[in-house]
């Protein structure tokens, strides 16, 4: 039985109540982008009315921005367990963070070094770091096991070695599913002298993420995967922010986060993510009761974010193995990643498959016609080299339903019995 109570949780966002053709809206695709609670909307709306301004200036409204900017560090430091707010950069998105961050280390690059990415991950955690082939850095790969897309760990153990200055590496797939052994990754890369990347923008709204337990040096998410507005954040561990210089305007000014600002910050976007923090947080308070014994080495509001994330972890387990046993009986279909229930700790609440007879943008249009939004996924979900490698672009791609802790059994399966009518039994 799962501590999350969804009624008065649900109500919180607005999107979940809209109806059309007498039918709610079924959304399955939080891996696409998650919905937000009525406080991320408010508090939005509270920047433009109360507080909207340029920062840095000595008048009311922006001194009011300057605060909020510290107090959004903060609050993301508290949601990852950042040593400090001071190392939180904020940005537009996880894929400009990274390309200005992966051409900013590219200027300590000699020719002959090696970035180690893996088959598995994102195209933006990929084609950032493939970037530096133009500084005569050499790209290797750690590649996926076929079977269950788990990475090859053998394999990275191999091509880690003392040429290698940095590993990137996703804390969890968002076109399978699956969580990789970063700690593990970690260990090979700073062994080697490397620096190591992780990209948590899928795990971030499934479980806790603590960057001192990683022991990664660069961590990236979204703000818009984690039920806020369409921001993103990079921390990165203090002594690499300090000494790395961006490229950027007026370079004279070396001060941290200053130098990584490209332009002015989107402020409504991160008085909103400041809210969606909260919102977590408040799943900590409300029902994350359980899980604080479990978790000593946190207080106030970093131990309800913890608590938080637990109960989301918690119940949204409940709901992956509903899917996939339904999955698993439907004829013709076909998941990826892995399908070990006993091993669905492993693994993200995001399940791809194929299906005899349709392609994934088939089912998609038809789960449409029911309000049901799925991805579909034939350029790739965003991860077009394993998809590529899967080689199932030829019969149309993977379908992937990904589930958020909003999401209800009745939804999994309502979906389930639509699919089950497409399938050709
Ligand atoms: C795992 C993963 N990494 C990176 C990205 C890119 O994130 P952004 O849209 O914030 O640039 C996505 C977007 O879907 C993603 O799922």
């Amino acid at each position: 039985m799962s501590t999350i109570d969804l009624k008065p949780l649900r109500k919180q966002f607005p999107a979940l109540q809209k109806v059309d053709n007498g039918r709610a809206r079924i959304f399955l695709d939080g891996a696409g982008g998650t919905q937000v609670p009525q406080m991320v909307i408010d508090a939005m709306l509270d920047y433009f009315i109360n507080t909207n301004a340029n920062y840095g200036g000595y008048y009311k409204t922006s001194m009011a921005t300057d605060e909020m900017l510290i107090n959004i560090r903060k609050d993301v430091a508290d949601f990852i367990n950042a040593a400090s707010w001071k190392e939180i950069i904020l940005g537009p998105n996880m894929t400009t963070l990274t390309f200005n961050l992966a051409w900013a280390l590219s200027r300590d690059l000699k020719p002959g070094d090696e970035v180690v990415i893996t088959r598995l991950d994102h195209g933006a955690n990929m084609d950032a770091w493939k970037t530096l082939k133009d500084r005569g850095a050499v790209i290797r790969y750690i590649e996926v096991n076929t079977d269950d897309c788990s990475l090859d760990y053998q394999m990275a153990s191999q091509v880690i070695n003392d040429k290698t200055k940095l590993v990137a590496v996703g804390l969890a797939s968002n076109a399978v599913g699956n969580i990789n052994d970063v700690i593990r990754l970690a260990a090979l890369a700073h062994n080697a002298g490397a620096l190591v990347f992780a990209d948590a923008v899928h795990y971030a709204p499934h479980f806790p993420i603590d960057v001192m337990k990683l022991e990664c040096d660069f961590l990236v998410y979204s703000a818009y995967k984690c039920f806020g507005p369409h921001v993103g954040f990079l921390w990165g561990k203090k002594e690499h922010l300090t000494r790395i210089n961006p490229y950027r305007p007026w370079p004279v000014d070396d001060k941290v986060p200053q130098k990584y600002n490209l332009g002015t910050p989107n402020m409504e976007g991160f008085a909103g993510a400041r809210a969606a923090v909260d919102y977590i947080a408040g799943i900590g308070v409300d029902y994350g009761q359980k899980f604080k014994n479990t978790l000593p080495a946190f207080k106030g509001k970093r131990l309800d974010l913890k608590t938080g994330m637990a109960a989301v972890a918690e119940y949204e387990l409940g709901l992956s193995k509903l899917l996939f046993k339904g999955l698993k009986d439907i004829k013709g279909v076909n998941v990826y990643g892995i399908t070990d229930i006993e091993r669905f700790d492993e693994r993200c609440p995001t399940f791809s498959f194929t299906m005899d007879g349709l392609t994934s943008a088939d089912i998609c249009r038809k789960m449409s016609g029911e309000d049901i939004y799925v991805w579909n996924g034939e350029d790739g979900l965003g991860a077009l080299e394993l998809v590529e490698y899967l080689d199932v672009v030829k019969i149309g791609g993977l379908l992937r339903v990904s589930i958020e802790h909003y999401n209800t059994e009745a939804e999994i399966n309502r979906f389930l019995e639509v699919l089950d009518s497409l399938s050709g039994k």
